[in-house]
C-alpha cells in the first residue's frame, strides 16, 4: 500500500513538474523555466524592467511559464493596437491569482479582476450610467472636483506657511479620495476628519504591501495549493487587513444609504446600485459585489491619480521654463480668483499636454492590468489558448522611438500638433484599452486637471534650498512612484 502511495505521489509530481516546463503548440518563443517554479526566478520584483530585457532577447511577443500558467508579453504599437483596439474581446478576461482571490474572494468579485460577461458588463454600465447622472462628460461633474478646490488649496497653503520645504502627498490623497467619495457616498470629508484619516491610511498601506506579492514567501503560498488557507506571509495579512477595514467602512455607508434612500431620488453611486439590485430579476448585483466595487474604485481611482500629480509637481519643478508658460497660460485665461473648470482645458493647450506628457513619461502603470484571453486566438503569428495570461508592456510603446520624437526626455510638445493645438496620439494609452479599459478614466483625467491647473494658479513650485533637481529614478510599489521628495511652495499672489 505505502508503495503505491509513493509511487502514486512521484507521479504526480512528475505531472506537474512537466506541465510547469512544457508550452503549448505554437506558443511564443521564451526561457525554458525550472520544473515546478517555471521562470519565477527570472521574473521576481521590477518585472517591467525584466520584460525589456527579454523583449530584446525574443522579440516582441515572448511567453513566461510561471508555475503552471502560461504568460505572454506584449510589447510594441502593433500588438497593443490588436490586443486593446482592433479586436479586443478575446483579450478581455483577467487571470486568476492568489492576490486576487485573497482581496476579492474567491468569486473575484468587483470590477478590476472580475472575468468579462454579463455581470461585469451590467456593472460597469452602471458606473457610466450613474457619471451621466451626475453630469459626468459634460460641464456638471467637474463641479464635484470644484468644490474640493478651496481646501486643497487652503491645505497647501497652511503646510507651506509651517515649513520651508514640503511633501504635497496627504494632500493628493485627501482630495482625490474625497471626490470618489463624493461619487460612492455622496459626501466629502475634511482633511483633518480621523475617520478619514483612517481610510487613507489603510489604502496607503494596502499599496506599500502590494509590492512584497513577488516576494519568495508570496510565491511559495501560490505554488502550493491551498497552503494559503491556513499561512499567509505577513504581506498578505496585511493586505487582508487593510482590504477588511476598507470594506467594513464600505459596509457601514451602505447600511446607511439602506436606511435613508429615496428611491425617486437617488444620490449617488450606492443608492443606483441598491435600486439595480432591488428591481433587478437576475442576479447580477449583489451587496458583496457592491462593497469589492466601490473598493476597486478606492484601491484603482486613488494612488493612481495621487502618484501622477506627485510625478506632474516633480517635472514642473525640474522644468522651470515649462512652469513659466504653464503659469502664462493659466493668468491669460483665469487669472487668479477664477476656479478652473474641465473645459478650459480648450484653452490651455500647453498645461493639457503637459499633463499627458507626464503619464507619457512617468508611465505609473508598466504592465497596467494583466488580461487574460477568454477563448483560443491567434496573435502574433503564434496560437493563444484560452487562459493564456496577457501581460502589456506599456513601456514599449510610451518610449518608443517610432511615436515619439525624443522619448527620454520631458517635452510637452509630443501631444501639440503644428497648429498649436492637442492632438490625439495612437501610442498612448496610460489608461489600458479594449473592454477593460479603464473605468474612471474621465474622472481622472479631470481631477488631473483641476488640481495641477489650481495648484499651479496659486502656486511656483521649486527645488528645496541646495537642490538642482529632483531625482527622476523611481521605485516600484502598487506603481511606479517618484522618490520621496520635499519641495518649496511660494504663493503667487
Ligand atoms: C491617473 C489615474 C489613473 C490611471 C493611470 C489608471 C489606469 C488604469 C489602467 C492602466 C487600468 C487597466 C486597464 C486595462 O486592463 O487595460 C485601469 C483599470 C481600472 N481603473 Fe483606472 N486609472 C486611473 C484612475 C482611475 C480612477 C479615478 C478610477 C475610479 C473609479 C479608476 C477605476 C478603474 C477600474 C474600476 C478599473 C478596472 C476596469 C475593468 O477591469 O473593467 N481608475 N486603470
Amino acid at each position: 500500500m505505502l508503495v503505491w502511495l509513493i509511487l502514486g505521489a512521484f507521479c504526480l509530481l512528475l505531472y506537474f513538474a512537466i506541465t510547469t516546463m512544457t508550452k503549448p503548440k505554437n506558443f511564443p518563443p521564451g526561457p525554458v523555466g525550472l520544473p515546478f517554479i517555471g521562470s519565477f526566478h527570472l521574473i521576481g520584483p521590477n518585472f517591467n524592467k525584466k520584460i525589456e530585457k527579454m523583449a530584446a532577447i525574443y522579440g516582441n511577443i515572448f511567453s513566461v511559464k510561471l508555475k503552471n500558467m502560461n504568460f505572454v508579453c506584449i510589447c510594441g504599437y502593433d500588438l497593443f493596437a490588436e490586443v486593446m483596439n482592433e479586436n479586443p474581446k478575446p483579450y478581455s478576461g483577467r487571470p486568476k491569482l492568489l492576490m486576487y482571490e485573497l482581496t476579492r474572494g474567491p468569486n473575484l468579485e468587483g470590477v478590476v479582476v472580475g472575468q468579462h460577461g454579463p455581470r461585469l458588463v451590467a456593472q460597469r454600465k452602471l458606473f457610466h450610467s450613474v457619471f451621466r447622472h451626475l453630469g459626468i462628460g459634460n460641464k456638471n461633474f467637474d463641479k464635484i472636483i470644484v468644490q474640493e478646490l478651496p481646501e486643497f488649496v487652503e491645505s497647501i497653503e497652511n503646510m507651506s506657511e509651517a515649513n520651508q520645504t514640503v511633501d504635497l502627498t496627504s494632500t493628493f490623497d485627501c482630495a482625490v479620495l474625497n471626490v470618489l467619495a463624493y461619487y460612492t457616498f455622496g459626501n466629502r470629508y475634511s482633511y483633518g476628519d480621523e475617520k478619514f484619516k483612517w481610510l487613507i491610511h489603510c489604502n496607503n498601506e494596502f499599496f506599500k504591501e502590494v509590492e512584497q506579492v513577488f516576494g519568495v514567501a508570496f510565491t511559495i503560498v501560490s505554488f502550493i495549493p491551498y497552503l494559503h488557507k491556513i499561512w499567509l506571509p505577513k504581506a498578505g495579512k496585511a493586505i487582508q487587513y487593510c482590504c477588511r477595514e476598507l470594506e467594513a467602512f464600505i459596509g457601514s455607508e451602505i447600511e446607511y444609504h439602506k436606511k435613508t434612500r429615496d428611491q425617486n431620488h437617488p444620490r449617488d453611486f450606492i443608492d443606483f446600485y441598491l435600486e439595480e439590485m432591488s428591481s433587478q430579476s437576475s442576479k447580477l448585483f449583489s451587496e458583496s459585489d457592491l462593497r469589492k466595487t466601490v473598493l476597486d474604485f478606492f484601491q484603482a481611482g486613488t494612488e493612481t491619480t495621487t502618484t501622477t500629480l506627485k510625478w506632474a509637481v516633480l517635472y514642473v519643478v525640474n522644468n522651470p521654463d515649462i512652469q513659466e508658460k504653464i503659469h502664462a497660460e493659466i493668468d491669460e485665461v483665469l487669472g487668479f480668483d477664477k476656479w478652473p473648470c474641465y473645459e478650459d482645458r480648450l484653452k490651455m493647450p500647453f498645461t493639457e499636454a503637459t499633463i499627458m506628457e507626464v503619464q507619457r513619461k512617468a508611465n505609473i502603470a508598466p504592465i497596467g492590468v494583466l488580461h487574460s484571453t477568454n477563448k483560443a486566438v491567434k496573435l502574433g503569428g503564434y496560437n493563444l489558448p484560452k487562459g493564456t495570461c496577457i501581460v502589456p508592456c506599456y513601456h514599449s510603446i510610451h518610449y518608443s522611438p517610432k511615436h515619439w520624437k525624443n522619448p527620454n526626455q520631458f517635452d510637452p510638445t509630443n501631444f501639440l500638433d503644428a497648429d498649436g493645438k492637442v492632438g490625439t496620439r495612437p501610442a498612448f494609452m496610460p489608461f489600458g484599452g479594449g473592454l477593460r479599459i479603464c473605468l474612471g478614466m474621465n474622472i481622472a483625467k479631470q481631477e488631473l486637471f483641476l488640481f495641477f491647473v489650481t495648484m499651479l494658479q496659486h502656486f511656483k513650485l521649486q527645488p528645496p534650498p541646495g537642490v538642482l533637481k529632483l531625482d527622476e529614478k523611481y521605485v516600484s510599489g502598487g506603481t511606479l512612484q517618484p522618490k520621496s521628495y520635499q519641495i518649496v511652495v511660494k504663493s503667487r499672489r
